[in-house]
């Protein structure tokens, strides 16, 4: 079950009212698309997009989602402005970005996103996507398994781990999780075993942003988001790791003297009693910020 992360948060900036309209671009478990509906009651209405055809589908046969007021899509967000002319979904008041994935993809979808599970080494959202975390680690070569460590794992180790990697995959196909978990522990010296955080954790967020294009997806939507959005509509973004945030916070400095008015000035995260309920929590960062016209 996928707890909604900075839930009170979220209304706050976001802001809703009676009959306006939201899109949940990562609508996931829907758990912040529920808290909306109740505050846009009896009216307004919420597009939900997600990637993930299982999580439509799930969605789909949920009666709590007052599924009168809700359109799902499965599809990337970084089609938001075509998925916004194709369902004629106007005016819009706000839109939520939940970047990453849930709990339920960690802990429920086999697909391998979890360095302590035993599962196919996928990572793809979208099943449709030809890029899975198995083929990067068996075909990419070392200098480009190299790079994505580095750049999207801000691992330190990036090139010893991936000269172990071509190493090992020399010897017999690396296809699940546990393969390449013992290859980066095995491989790497004691000393850079740390004790706070696992030794795979850095590979393993590599190759998801990786396989899905996540970096790159959300550079290309923000600028969409703010042009769909109406004059004093909202934005709100949560992000997991600093790769992410840097991409909102530079986006939303570009555009504040033009038509955006920054409402967090600092990223809001989560109360220690959040935490605690839930520890997914604990790295997330929203910032948010509002359309202004632009007067001429
Ligand atoms: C953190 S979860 C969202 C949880 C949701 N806010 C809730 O309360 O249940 C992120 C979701 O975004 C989806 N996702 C990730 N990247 C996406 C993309 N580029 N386009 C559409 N959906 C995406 C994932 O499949 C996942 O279900």
């Amino acid at each position: 079950m996928h707890i909604p992360v900075l839930q009170k948060e979220v209304l706050q900036y976001l802001d809703p009212k009676p009959n306006e309209n939201f899109i949940d671009c990562t609508i996931g478990n829907g758990g912040h698309t529920l808290a909306i509906l109740e505050e846009t009651s009896p009216k307004g209405k919420i597009l939900g997009i997600d990637a993930d055809e299982e999580v439509i589908k799930n969605l789909k046969t949920q009666p709590r989602l007052f599924r009168k007021r809700t359109t799902f899509v499965c599809d990337n967000y970084v089609n938001l402005q075509e998925i916004v002319k194709k369902y004629k979904f106007r005016p819009i008041h706000g839109i939520l970005f939940d970047l990453g994935m849930s709990s339920w993809d960690l802990e429920g979808s086999g697909r391998g996103f979890s360095f302590l599970k035993k599962e196919p080494l996928d990572m793809r959202y979208n099943l449709q996507n030809p890029l899975t975390a198995e083929k990067i680690i068996n075909y990419w070569s070392a200098p480009e398994i190299e790079r994505i460590l580095r750049n999207y794992g801000e691992e330190s180790l990036a090139r010893p781990i991936a000269r172990s990697i071509i190493e090992l995959r020399k010897e017999k196909p690396i296809t699940n999780t546990s393969q390449l978990v013992e290859i980066i522990k095995n491989y790497l010296p004691r000393r850079f075993q740390q004790k706070k955080i696992h030794p795979a954790t850095k590979t393993f967020q590599a190759l998801r942003i990786a396989v899905n294009d996540e970096l790159n997806n959300l550079e290309k939507v923000l600028p969409q988001a703010l042009a769909v959005l109406k004059p004093g509509g909202r934005l709100v973004i949560i992000s997991f790791h600093s790769l992410e945030d840097r991409i909102v916070k530079n986006f939303c400095q570009s555009r504040s003297s033009i038509d955006l008015k920054i409402l967090t000035k600092k990223p809001v995260g989560p109360t220690a009693k959040e935490i605690k309920i839930n520890p997914r929590s604990r790295s997330a960062k929203l910032r948010a910020a509002v359309k202004v016209s632009i007067t001429l």
